[in-house]
This record gives structure tokens, sequence and C-alpha cells, in this order.
């Protein structure tokens, strides 16, 4: 309970769902995540788990595909949980208040998804195995990310957050799914269109992780 009060990554991000940054994440993220995942085919029924979910609007675009069966949303901020509660289409999606570190779920999923979440656990083994764990053989993980020492525009994220955050590169991003035992490959999407030099030039990196 005491850690908990004193978590400062909760604490930053239940600010954050009350001040409306929860929709600007949303808004940053979407164009390379959207990008990304239309390039997925969920062409078979399956199930998805989103770690770090925010306001729960990856969830709720992908409750909408024809073969998703449930799409689970987990966050360890309540008022992120609130918020996508708040603003859910469909009954197939379920958002529930958990770390994934301590996360207790029966179920495996098909899909495990997490964007701009997994380097707050620092250092992000734990989380990783975790996932590992909670996917089917033959599952995926997409995990994506802006914050990556190759991208230098985003280097100095921990400093103006006041967080640890886990600073990899893409390299290194690599071997540590590797040595969890996934399957590795990576792939930087990039947008054109956007004003942020770096997002026209290093994009979001996503590691794509098969178990
Ligand atoms: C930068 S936000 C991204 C939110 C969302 N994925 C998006 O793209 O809008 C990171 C989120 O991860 C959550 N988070 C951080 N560490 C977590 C953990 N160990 N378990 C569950 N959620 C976590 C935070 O509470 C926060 O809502």
């Amino acid at each position: 309970m005491f850690e908990d009060q004193m978590d400062k990554v909760r604490i930053t991000f239940d600010e954050w769902a009350i001040s409306g940054r929860s929709e600007l994440m949303e808004k940053e993220h979407s164009k390379t995540v959207l990008k990304f995942l239309n390039s997925v085919p969920f062409d078979k029924p399956f199930s998805f788990l989103d770690v770090g979910c925010g306001n729960g609007w990856v969830v709720r675009k992908i409750a909408q595909l024809k073969n998703c069966k449930k799409a689970v949303g987990i966050d360890k901020s309540k008022n992120m949980i609130t918020k996508a509660n708040s603003k859910k289409k469909s009954l197939k999606e379920l958002y529930l208040k958990a770390d994934i570190q301590s996360w207790k779920f029966r179920n495996k999923f098909d899909y495990i998804f997490s964007m701009e979440s997994l380097y707050y656990l620092s250092p992000m083994e734990s989380g990783l195995k975790k996932i590992y764990r909670l996917l089917k053989p033959g599952g995926q993980f997409f995990c994506g990310t802006d914050f990556y020492s190759d991208n230098k525009a985003t280097t100095h994220w921990s400093e103006m957050m006041k967080l640890p955050l886990d600073l990899r590169s893409k390299k290194q991003w690599k071997k540590t799914f590797e040595e969890i035992g996934f399957k590795t490959k990576t792939k930087q999407v990039k947008d054109p269109s956007n004003r942020k030099k770096w997002k026209q030039e290093f994009g979001t990196l996503f590691i794509i992780g098969t178990k």
C-alpha cells in the first residue's frame, strides 16, 4: 500500500488522465500506431491485451474488428482506467487497474500490444517476462516506443519527466527481447507529415516479438 502511494509513475499518469493529456497522447501516438496496426492482418479470431492502455483508445479500435473476441486494457493508473471505462464502446472491451509486474490473469492472449509504456519499468525485463508468459505459443507482442537512444530528440525525456526511464538503443531493445525468448523483428514507422523532425526521420520504433 505504502509503495503504491509512493509510485511516481502512477501519480504522474493519474494527473495526466485528469488534465486531458491522455487525449493528447492518443492524438500524438495514433498516426504511427494505426499505420502499424493496419499492417497486421488480424485474419483469425483473436484475443488482445494492451499493457499501459491509457484512455483505452487502442483497445476501442481493436474491439471493432470482426475477428476480435476480447480486448483487454490494463493500466496501473486508476484514473486512466476510469477514463477508459467512460469511453467504452463495446462489450468486448475490458479495462482493469493493474501493474503488469504483479497482474494475475488466467487466460493467455494471441496478441499483446504496448505503446510508450514498457520503459516506465526500469529495468523492463520483469514486465517483458510477464508479457511473454501471457502470450499463447505463436502469439505476438507489438511494442511501440518513441523513446530510444538512436532517436536523440527524445533522450532527455527521463530528466524532463523526473522519472527513471529505461533508455535503450534499437539494437539493445532487440537483444533484450531475444534474451527473453522472443523471435524478434523491428520496424520504424515514420510520419512524413508531422512538423516534428524526429517523427519524420526516426518515427516510432516497433519491436515485434513472436513467442
Ligand atoms: C505514456 S502513457 C501511454 C498510454 C497509451 N499507451 C497511449 O499510447 O496513449 C504510459 C501508460 O503506461 C502506464 N503504465 C506504466 N507502467 C505501467 C505498469 N507497470 N503496468 C501497467 N501500466 C503501466 C501508465 O500509467 C500510463 O498510462
